[in-house]
């Protein structure tokens, strides 16, 4: 990376206690790059000026550095995968077990999406089960502000793009006007997500490379039946991927399910501490 570019992390370090300089060089550097040439600035130093006199671009910087790409079930096959194979297992070990509390993390959930569909997948898959406690999805992320649009659980039709019109009709409402035909159809349309299923999602910041902590404090204990961390360490250099991993590891109950982005790996370290469950996706179990 850029050495000068240091000077705009440590800027993001000292006004937003974020630090970056654990990511990849070259995704940092054309971020940075990205944000310099909308600002019209060309020299560094402008532009650390810059972003000490106008918050609105610090913003702007951060929101370009946390990538927060995502929608509702993103990468249908592991959300069919996690419901044909895994949850009915979570399920039923639950339910003969003493711990009928059942745990789920995402993390990196970026405006929620990721969190909301699991908690639709489980709702749909506990309906004829009896677990005694309904179960509790912690949704965290780095960037607060994409947590305060999750809180809402107001979103486009394309973030629905993904999701099966049933599931659509049984937990979604149309914002306004629309109706649910416009799913397909209008860029305008927003759907705001059902109370039940807004309720069993709980979202707070948290940074995955914290090294004081191994799980979100809201979570009070980890012990995980499954943790979502997709498309979140692909934006780590290795170290930090394996601090991640320490902490994924950690996290995660006895024998519980992790769920990586298609191109995510748990590094050597860590490759005989998890079972690779299917070629299909990357879903992993604890040994
Ligand atoms: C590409 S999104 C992935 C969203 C979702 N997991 C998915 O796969 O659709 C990456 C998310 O990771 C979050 N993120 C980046 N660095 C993080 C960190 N150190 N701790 C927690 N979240 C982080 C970003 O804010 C962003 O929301």
């Amino acid at each position: 990376m850029n050495p000068e570019y240091q000077s705009i992390l440590s800027v993001l370090k000292q006004e937003r206690g974020i630090d970056f300089s654990g990511y990849r060089p070259g995704m940092i550097a054309r971020r940075i790059a990205l944000r310099m040439q909308a600002a019209g600035l060309s020299r560094v130093e402008d532009y650390c000026a810059h972003l000490r006199d106008n918050p609105g671009e610090l913003e702007r910087l951060l929101d370009c550095l946390t990538i927060k790409v995502s929608r509702f079930f993103r990468n249908p096959l592991v959300f069919e995968y996690l419901a044909r194979h895994v949850l009915p297992r979570i399920i039923q070990d639950k339910s003969r077990g003493k711990d009928r509390s059942l745990r789920v993390w995402s993390a990196g959930c970026s405006l929620g999406e990721e969190a909301y569909s699991l908690a639709i997948l489980l709702t749909e898959h506990l309906g004829k089960e009896d677990l005694s406690e309904s179960p509790v999805i912690f949704g965290t992320d780095i960037d607060a502000s994409a947590l305060q649009e999750a809180e809402k659980g107001i979103y486009a039709a394309e973030s629905l793009k993904e999701v099966k019109l049933g599931l659509i009709k049984r937990y979604f409402t149309p914002v306004g006007e629309q109706r649910l035909q416009t799913v397909q159809g209008s860029e305008d349309a927003r759907f705001r997500i059902s109370p039940e299923i807004r309720e069993l999602v709980f979202f707070s910041v948290y940074d995955i490379l914290a090294p004081e902590t191994w799980a979100p404090p809201e979570s009070v204990y980890g012990g995980f039946d499954l943790v979502s961390c997709r498309n979140v360490l692909i934006y780590f250099q290795a170290e930090q991927q394996q601090r991640v991993f320490a902490k994924l590891y950690k996290a995660l109950a006895s024998g519980g399910w992790l769920v990586l982005g298609e191109s995510e790996a748990p590094p050597l370290e860590y490759e005989d501490r998890f079972v690779r469950h299917t070629d299909s996706c990357r879903i992993y179990r604890k040994r």
